[in-house]
């Protein structure tokens, strides 16, 4: 079996694996995020991959980013969620692990995890949508990963939802990801427990509003804690209707979401589908998309980053 090395860079850990060409992981390490710090991720990816190699036998690493990529797969143009500014991280990288490197867009490295071995396979046109920190989107059509003119394409997180809407990462206003993404739940939480709306949550957080967590908000809907349940009901219905539009645009024939959110299931998927019917373009005319959790959960992005790093 041939093998190569996948990296997921998110906001909150770095995962490394040995991916061999079936999709399966021979070892996994990993290590927590340095998010703010570029030269720390760097150094970590460095050291993850160096400590792989010291155990498989590898020649090439595919390293998904949450940013623009350009279209030759090395520079991180810019970052919404973390510093990147222009970072070469393939000659980086490359330099000093001394392997071959391509950098891929984190949710098209998870969409081509989940195409080739996952909730989209044999699914040639294929949006996968990953709600974690920020909102990413990963495109396949007609069976090939989109990458756009300049690299850059589905960056759907930053489709304007809300004309003068919440400041965004990306110094515009309003933009998908304020409100569909992981961050944005924890902010509506925050902000209900601040208002006395979620009391519940706020007792789980041990009264502090800041304790307040994604993984808390889900646990909490689990047990069928209202405010909690209402508030992924908001989520899904943003994360839908966004779809929606996405759907006059695309046309896939399915749409899977991803990302550490997705863990909420049903809880969250059901609204979102609830969201998507309610604006659907030309609905009752038309076929009704699928709207699937991912099946790869959290490894998506690094294996689907060593699969292109084979490409
Ligand atoms: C970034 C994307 C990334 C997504 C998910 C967005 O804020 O712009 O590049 O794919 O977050 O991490
Ligand atoms: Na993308
Ligand atoms: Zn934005």
């Amino acid at each position: 079996m041939s093998l190569a090395c996948g990296v997921d860079i998110g906001g909150t850990k770095i995962l490394a694996g040995v991916v061999g060409d079936d999709g399966s992981i021979v070892e996994e390490v990993r290590v927590e995020s340095p998010a703010t710090d570029v030269d720390a991720i760097t150094d970590a990816v460095s050291g993850l991959v160096a400590d792989l190699a010291t155990r498989h036998a590898f020649d090439n690493v595919g390293v998904g980013a949450a940013g623009y990529i350009d279209k030759q797969r090395s520079t991180v143009l810019f970052a919404p969620n973390i510093a990147w500014r222009d970072v070469n991280l393939r000659a980086e990288l490359e330099q000093r692990t001394g392997k071959s490197v391509v950098i891929e867009n984190d949710a098209n490295a998870a969409a081509w995890g989940e195409f080739t071995f996952g909730a989209g396979a044999d699914i040639d046109d294929f949006l996968l949508v990953t709600v974690g920190t920020g909102v990413g989107g990963g495109l396949v059509l007609d069976g090939s990963l989109y990458r756009g003119a300049f690299g850059i394409g589905a960056e759907i997180g930053h489709m304007r939802v809300v004309p003068g809407g919440i400041l965004c990462g990306c110094g515009n206003l309003g933009c998908y990801e304020m409100y569909a993404s992981g961050t944005a739940l924890v902010r509506m939480a925050r902000e209900a427990a601040e208002c006395g709306r979620a009391d519940g949550l706020l007792k789980r957080a041990g009264g502090e509003v800041e304790s307040i967590d994604g993984p808390l908000v889900t646990t909490a809907a689990r047990e069928g804690d209202l405010a909690a349940l209402s508030l992924l009901g908001e989520l899904g219905r943003w994360l839908g209707e966004g779809i929606a539009s996405l759907t006059a645009v695309l046309d896939p024939a399915m749409v899977a979401i991803g990302g550490g959110v997705s863990e909420a299931d049903e809880l969250l998927l059901e609204p979102a589908r609830e969201g998507f019917l309610s604006q659907l373009t030309g609905r009752g005319h038309r076929p009704e998309l699928a709207i699937r959790k991912a099946t790869l959960g959290s490894r998506a992005g690094l294996i689907g980053a060593a699969d292109l790093a084979r490409r």
